[in-house]
């Protein structure tokens, strides 16, 4: 009897092809999410609501701002992930969260738990709107939670970020 062939799925990683066994590797219900964090350690995004509420677990696919707990891991195969681990720390866009501080809007972070998420959906949002004004920017980023309350802060680092895009 011919041997059966093992399923695999291939994904795009932050530049790096990446097989994955569906005997040995994955389950049938696991999350982009817990494969991106748990089996690759890829730990800047993050799960908080588990359930699409939240925003933090946002990395993008094919460049779209995409919820990884809520997308199975099969769903991703062929796909090209990028996640926060896959910008450089001179991203125009990581710089501008890192150093907003601007007086009477604050700081976009604190804790840092959700800037991932929020990084990733303006990445995905620039992609569209290279200068989105401040309507835009709360729309694109309306599905993220920011529990320490930075988004006046958040609103202003997209903003300058968009004034440096050609
Ligand atoms: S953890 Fe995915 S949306 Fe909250
Ligand atoms: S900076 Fe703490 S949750 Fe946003």
């Amino acid at each position: 009897m011919p041997k059966k062939m093992e399923e695999k799925i291939r994904l795009k990683i932050n530049e790096e092809w990446h097989e994955f066994s569906l005997e040995r590797d994955l389950t049938p219900s696991m999350t982009l999410a817990y494969l991106l964090r748990e089996k690759m350690g890829l730990t800047g995004l993050k799960v908080s609501c588990d359930e699409g509420a939240c925003g933090a677990c946002t990395i993008l696919m094919n460049g779209k701002a995409v919820l990884s707990c809520m997308t199975l891991a099969v769903q991703a195969n062929g796909h090209e992930i990028i996640t926060i681990e896959g910008l450089s720390s001179d991203d125009p866009v990581v710089q501008a969260f890192a150093q907003q501080c601007a007086p009477g809007y604050g700081t976009a972070l604190q804790c840092g738990f959700c800037t991932p998420g929020f990084v990733m959906s303006t990445k995905a949002l620039f992609k569209e709107i290279p200068k989105p004004n401040l309507l835009q920017v709360k729309e694109a980023l309306s599905g993220h939670i920011c529990r320490c309350g930075c988004y006046a802060g958040i609103a202003q680092a997209v903003l300058r970020a968009g004034e440096k895009n050609e």
